[in-house]
């Protein structure tokens, strides 16, 4: 497989997974790993997750996988969790930005199984996007966040089904704690592990990766409530587009992008959806919030509030 070959070459390939597209370098090359953080833009502290076929390969890179590494995954790998534990010494500093733990995650994509079955090891991968933009979703996301890696292998999957970021749990401490919302919920994360912390990140910004603004648009993005939003659109100067949940709530000239009311094809949809908002050319994007979960929606609005809010603040 012309993936697997580039990346045992020490090259950086993208790959499609279920959650976002990941831009992916063998774990244990630095100077691979070096070239995901130079076509990014990326921090030098903010550590990768390392991608793997299961759970022998997670025992690789971790210094320790107990009984809770191995029920999480029982019941969620290959998806959308990463479990974050002590590294093992084996890693190379610069696979975990020289952090002490190291992230992990089995997709369930098949085009990332079979490049990680192909490849035969950890697979370090960031979301494929640069540094602090939205993330991708399609491989044409890819290629028009690098224009000028022209060379970049994209391995195409299609449009990604779940559409955002896994649901990262740290349980390097105690309580286990949920560093960032994904389509995996805190409460089935708690079914497994009793307690489970969810600190609101966001508003503390601190440890790996937790710069609030994020997944960001060009536009100048703002989060308004639906009681609000007529208000808001009214008093706007300039003409807008609008991310909102019905067409009806938003008149000439600001321009609508709708969006799905079920919480799953919402996400699928939303990075599209600001990519769309940020090339319509307009100064502002208006984004209507999403409603509050209840029992049907699996804590899946909240954590597409958690990109708003990342889309939206300073
Ligand atoms: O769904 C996903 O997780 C996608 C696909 C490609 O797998 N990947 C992804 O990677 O979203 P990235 O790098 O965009 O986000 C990884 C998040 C960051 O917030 C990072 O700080 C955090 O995981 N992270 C990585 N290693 C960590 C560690 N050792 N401790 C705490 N957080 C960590
Ligand atoms: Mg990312």
């Amino acid at each position: 497989m012309e993936a697997a070959r580039r990346l045992s070459a020490g090259a950086i390939v993208a790959f499609a997974t279920e959650t976002v597209y990941g831009l992916g370098a063998d774990t244990f090359n630095v100077a691979a790993i070096e070239q995901i953080y130079a076509l990014k833009g990326r921090p030098a502290r903010n550590p990768l997750i390392a991608h793997v076929a299961g759970t022998a390969e997670a025992r690789r890179v971790a210094a320790v996988w107990d009984e809770r590494c191995d029920r999480l995954a029982a019941r969620f790998w290959p998806g959308p969790l990463t479990i974050v534990v002590p590294r093992s010494a084996d890693v190379p500093d610069r696979a975990t930005a020289g952090w002490p733990t190291i992230a992990i995650r089995a997709p369930a994509h098949p085009v990332a199984q079979r490049l990680l079955q192909a490849f035969g090891g950890p697979i370090s991968a960031p979301s494929a996007n640069r540094s602090g933009h939205v993330s991708p979703t399609t491989a044409r996301h890819v290629a028009e966040d690098f224009p000028d890696a022209a060379d970049l292998y994209v391995l195409d999957g299609g449009s990604c089904a779940v559409g955002i970021e896994s649901t990262v749990v740290d349980l390097s401490g105690a309580p286990a704690r949920v560093l960032r919302p994904g389509s995996v919920p805190a409460s089935a994360l708690a079914e497994i592990l009793g307690e489970v912390a969810t600190p609101d990140l966001i508003a503390q910004a601190a440890g790996p990766g937790t710069a609030p603004r994020h997944y960001a648009p060009g536009a100048a993005a703002e989060l308004v409530c639906t009681a609000a939003l007529p208000g808001r659109l009214a008093e706007l100067r300039e003409p807008a587009v609008v991310l909102c949940l019905d067409r009806g709530s938003v008149a000439a000239p600001h321009r609508a992008i709708v969006m799905p009311s079920s919480p799953r094809a919402y996400a699928a949809r939303l990075y599209d959806a600001l990519r769309e908002a940020d090339a319509c050319g307009r100064s502002r994007i208006v984004i209507e919030d999403v409603p509050q979960d209840n029992s049907q929606t699996e804590g899946l609005w909240s954590a597409i509030r958690d990109r708003l809010r990342r889309a939206t603040v300073g």
